[in-house]
């Protein structure tokens, strides 16, 4: 039986964000089709056709990318991992050149950049991103203008038009990490960014259980590039990996939405609370960082003192989650040692909030 090929979604060019969530990559509407794409458990194809192996394509993943690349208005690849996309685009810097990126970038993606420069590929300028001057001077010797924004965990944001302006009159592109915006808060394409990257693992697959990451262009030319070099590296999802992430995505908008209103209204609180010295969150988005007054030790305490608040790493799930981000190593040190990054979740605010502050009220000094 031939491959039922995807629905030509009408869904990228009518249809809102919400929508195009819920309907693009679906199988055609056609009797007895079903409406969700199936999981292909397939290393190899029957020979003619344009699959023929599992690391060049599978159908799993083709639904996963027309969804996602409705969503952020551009071409989408799938990846085993968020780092498995950066090392993909990274790798295309040529010998030698210069990348220009956040200093507060996740550490991961940091690492990949400092184990490159270290072993003589490309030299790295680390830039503070919200300095507008700074990363459009730094954009005049840039191959490569990488962002992320908002910085995970500084949650610093990007002015983005004038510095992909500066990065293209530069002869760079541009790169925007969007895992903590989401395509549903920031559409990095729709300014002229090259490249959007993700780690699908948190906010577009939502529910802790999966790894996986992915880009999206509207360049035809860089896609086939990138495409090309996914094949060759073989940085692939597993089809039941990416099933997950789908199904996840299918929800994004409204665990966005509530998760965000949980967390504007969970910084306004924590700001308040005197155990606080700083609450940290762009306006957007569901990830607050905190910066304890009392310190590291303070921040150990709040992280283990919780019922409902989970101390883990990794953020974007339904569940909300909490970390000391300076307890890794590869954290930069410009990061405080007392801040908390919290994932928050889409429980009940009030439950959320009750169990932070019995935590919080604990770090108080007690009066003599
Ligand atoms: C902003 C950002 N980009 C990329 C990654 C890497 O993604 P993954 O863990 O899926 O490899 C992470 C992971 O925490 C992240 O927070």
């Amino acid at each position: 039986m031939p491959e039922p090929s995807l629905d030509p979604s009408p869904a990228s060019s009518t249809f809102r964000p919400a929508t195009v969530a819920v309907t693009s990559g679906r199988p055609p509407h056609a009797p007895d089709q079903p409406l969700n794409t199936p999981i292909t458990m397939a290393s190899t194809y029957v020979g003619g056709g344009e699959l023929e192996y599992g690391r060049y394509g599978n159908p799993t993943w083709s639904a996963f990318e027309q969804a996602l690349g409705d969503l952020e208005g551009g071409r989408c690849l799938g990846f085993a991992s968020g780092l498995a996309a950066v090392a993909t685009i990274l790798d295309l810097v040529g010998q030698g050149q210069t990348v220009v990126a956040p200093r507060h970038a996740y550490s991961g993606s940091l690492l990949q950049l400092a184990d490159l420069e270290a072993r003589g590929r490309l030299r790295a300028v680390l830039v503070d991103v919200t300095d507008t001057a700074a990363v459009t001077a730094a954009c005049a010797d840039a191959a490569l203008v990488w962002l992320e924004s908002p910085t995970n965990p500084a949650l610093e944001v990007a002015d983005l038009p004038p510095i992909v302006r500066a990065a293209h009159d530069a002869g760079a592109f541009v790169v925007v990490d969007n895992t903590f915006a989401t395509p549903l808060l920031q559409q990095p394409l729709s300014l002229d960014v090259d490249i959007v990257v993700h780690s699908a693992t948190k906010f577009i697959a939502g529910h802790s259980d999966v790894l996986m990451g992915a880009l999206a262009t509207r360049d035809d030319e860089l896609f086939d590039v990138l495409k090309k070099r996914r094949d060759m590296i073989g940085a692939v999802p597993g089809p039941f990996e990416t099933w997950l992430a789908l199904r996840g995505l299918r929800t994004l908008h409204v665990r966005l939405e509530r998760a965000q209103s949980n967390a504007q209204e969970l910084v306004r609180r924590l700001e308040r609370h005197a155990a606080v010295e700083e609450g940290r969150y762009p306006g957007f988005g569901a990830v607050i960082s905190i910066v304890l007054a009392e310190g590291a030790l303070a921040a150990d305490l709040l992280t283990h003192k919780t019922r409902l608040w989970v101390h883990a790493t990794s953020l974007g799930g339904v569940e909300s989650t909490f970390e000391r981000r300076r307890r890794w190593k590869a954290e930069a040190s410009t990061i405080p040692e007392g801040l908390v990054r919290m994932s928050v979740g889409i429980e009940d605010v009030e439950d959320l909030w009750d169990d932070l502050a019995v935590a919080l009220d604990q770090l108080l000094p007690t009066r003599a």
